[in-house]
C-alpha cells in the first residue's frame, strides 16, 4: 500500500502547480487577455466561422495534460474569434455590459483563495462582503434595512428565487394554485414565464395585461382584469413589473401599480434587471424612486455595473419570506449553525456552493468609484437618444422615445411585407462590417433593428461609425428600393 500511496501522490502532485509553472501560466494568460483587449477595437465584433471549431472539438480529454500555449490557441481559434464578442464598444445588441478589468481582478482571486461565501461560519469575511454589496443595492433603490438579497447567475435565477418566495409567502400549494391570478405584460421577460413554470405557478392564471402605446403595462387595465378575476371567484396573487423592458427599454408606471398591488394584497415584483442601476443617475432616479414600494426586485450587475457574465441581484423586502422558502438544515450542516446575526446567503438562495461572486463587484465598485458609473449610465442614455435623433435624419422610422439606453429603427415605406425583408437585409449587412453587433425584434408583427447601448466602452464615435453604416446603406435603398 505505501508504494501505491507513493506512486498516486506523485502522480496527483500534478494538480498542485508548481510556483514557477504559476508565474509563467499567468504571464501566458495575461498576455493573452492583454492582447485580447489591445485589439479590441480591431477585431470583428460579430464573427460566424463555424470551421474554426473543428480544432475545439478535436481536442480530446486525455490522461495527461496539454500545453498552455497549445490550448490557448484553441481558445483563440474557436471561442475568441466566433461568435459575438460582448466586451467590444460595437456590440449593441440584446443587453449586453461589457465585463470591466476588475471583474477579472475578482475572479481570479476568488478562484484562487476558493472562499466559500454561503454560510457565515465557514468564512466570515467572505459573507459579510456579499452582504455589503447586496445592502449597498438595496440603498440605491430605498429599501429598509431588514431586507434579504441574494447575489446570483444572473437575473434568472434571481427571479425564481423571489417568484418562489412570493408563492410560500403567500401559501400557493397545489390545492390552491389554481385559483391563483398573476399579471404581468407581453413586454415581460421570459424569464418570468420560465421562473413560474418551475415554481409550478403556471398553473395559476396568467392575465396579460394591455398596454398603452409606449407598450407600458395599462394600470386600468390592470385594475379592470382584478375586478373581473375576483367577482369569478379568484384571487390576485402576483403582480410582476418591468423597469426596463428588453425590447424597448420602458419603464412600468410603477408608482400606480404599486398602490393596486397594495390595495389587493397582491405580491408586487419588478424585472429591473436591465434597467435598475439607472436608479444611480440623476435623469432617472426620480422614476425609478418606486422600485422601493414593490415586494422584490431584480438587478442584474452583469448589465447595469458592467460586470462580466455571471452576476445577477435579487432583493426582498421581507426577509422572513426569503428566509420561508429558502432556508434548509442538515445534520451534516450542524457545526455551521450558531447564533449569528448575519444572514447567510445559502439561507436565501437555492445555491449551497457558489462561485464567490461578490468579490468581483466589491472589488469594481471599491476600485473604480461610483462616480464612473453614474457617468457611464448617463452617457449611454445620452447616446441612445442621439442615436435616436439622428437616424431619423437620415430617413428611417423609430420606435418610442428611448426611456433607456435602447432605440428601434427600420426602413419604413409603403410595402410592410417587402420592408421586413430589406431590414433583416440592412441587419445582414450591419453584421457583415464586423464593426457593430446588434439585435432584431418583433413589435405586433414588425420587423425592427433594435440598439441597447449599455457596453461601459460604447462611445460616440461608435454610434458615428453605426449612423456612417446606415448613411450609406440607405442612400444604397433610397438608389435601388433594395440593400444589397
Ligand atoms: C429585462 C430583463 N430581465 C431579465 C433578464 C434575464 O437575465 P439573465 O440573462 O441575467 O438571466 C434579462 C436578460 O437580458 C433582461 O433583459
Amino acid at each position: 500500500m505505501r508504494k501505491e500511496l507513493e506512486y498516486l501522490e506523485s502522480v496527483s502532485r500534478r494538480l498542485d502547480m508548481p510556483a514557477d509553472d504559476r508565474i509563467a501560466s499567468l504571464q501566458s494568460i495575461i498576455g493573452y487577455g492583454e492582447e485580447f483587449l489591445k485589439e479590441i477595437d480591431d477585431i470583428p465584433v460579430y464573427q460566424e466561422s463555424p470551421e474554426s471549431l473543428e480544432t475545439l472539438q478535436g481536442c480530446d480529454f486525455e490522461d495527461d495534460g496539454k500545453s498552455l500555449d497549445q490550448l490557448l490557441a484553441i481558445l483563440r481559434q474557436a471561442v475568441d474569434s466566433t461568435g459575438i464578442n460582448p466586451a467590444a464598444a460595437g456590440h449593441l445588441g440584446y443587453v449586453p455590459g461589457g465585463g470591466v478589468f476588475p471583474s477579472a481582478l475578482g475572479d481570479y482571486l476568488a478562484a484562487v483563495t476558493n472562499r466559500y461565501a454561503g454560510i457565515y461560519y465557514a468564512n466570515p469575511g467572505a459573507v459579510i462582503l456579499e452582504n455589503l454589496c447586496v445592502q449597498w443595492m438595496a440603498k440605491i433603490i430605498g429599501y429598509p434595512e431588514q431586507h434579504a438579497g441574494n447575489l446570483s447567475s444572473g437575473g434568472s435565477i434571481a427571479t425564481l428565487t423571489a417568484l418562489t418566495a412570493a408563492r410560500d409567502w403567500h401559501e400557493i400549494k397545489p390545492e390552491n394554485v389554481r385559483n391563483q391570478v398573476i399579471y404581468l405584460t407581453t413586454q415581460t421577460h421570459h424569464c418570468v414565464l420560465k421562473a413560474l413554470r418551475i415554481a409550478a405557478l403556471d398553473y395559476s392564471h396568467v392575465r396579460m395585461v394591455e398596454m398603452n402605446t409606449a407598450y407600458q403595462m395599462d394600470p386600468e387595465d390592470l385594475n379592470r382584469k382584478i375586478e373581473i378575476d375576483k367577482r369569478a371567484g379568484l384571487n390576485p396573487f402576483l403582480i410582476v413589473a418591468s423597469a426596463g423592458s428588453t425590447d424597448l427599454g420602458i419603464i412600468d408606471p410603477l408608482d400606480e401599480i404599486a398602490s393596486i398591488a397594495k390595495r389587493e394584497g397582491c405580491w408586487f415584483h419588478i424585472d429591473a434587471a436591465y434597467g435598475g442601476f439607472f436608479v444611480l443617475t440623476d435623469e432617472l432616479s426620480g422614476l425609478l424612486s418606486a422600485l422601493a414600494k414593490s415586494d422584490s426586485v431584480v438587478l442584474d450587475p452583469h448589465k447595469g455595473l458592467f460586470l462580466s457574465y455571471g452576476t445577477g441581484a435579487v432583493l426582498i423586502k421581507n426577509r422572513a419570506a426569503a428566509i420561508k422558502s429558502h432556508y434548509y438544515r442538515a445534520n451534516y450542516m450542524q457545526d455551521a449553525e450558531g447564533d449569528f446575526e448575519v444572514l447567510n446567503p445559502a439561507d436565501i438562495s437555492p445555491e449551497l456552493t457558489k462561485h464567490f461572486r461578490g468579490l468581483r463587484m466589491w472589488l469594481s465598485l471599491q476600485l473604480l468609484g461610483i462616480k464612473p458609473y453614474k457617468a457611464a449610465l448617463t452617457e449611454k442614455l445620452l447616446l441612445a437618444r442621439y442615436f435616436h435623433s439622428e437616424v431619423q435624419k437620415i430617413g428611417f422610422k423609430v420606435g418610442p422615445d428611448p426611456t433607456l439606453s435602447v432605440c428601434l429603427f427600420r426602413i419604413s415605406g409603403n410595402n410592410p411585407e417587402s420592408e421586413n425583408q430589406q431590414n433583416r437585409a440592412l441587419m445582414n449587412a450591419i453584421l457583415k462590417t464586423g464593426k457593430i453587433f446588434l439585435s432584431s425584434t418583433t413589435l405586433d408583427g414588425t420587423f425592427w433593428l433594435r440598439i441597447c447601448v449599455m457596453v461601459f466602452r460604447t462611445h460616440k464615435r461608435n454610434i458615428d461609425e453605426l449612423l456612417k453604416i446606415l448613411r450609406d446603406q440607405y442612400e444604397t435603398y433610397a438608389k435601388s428600393g433594395k440593400i444589397i
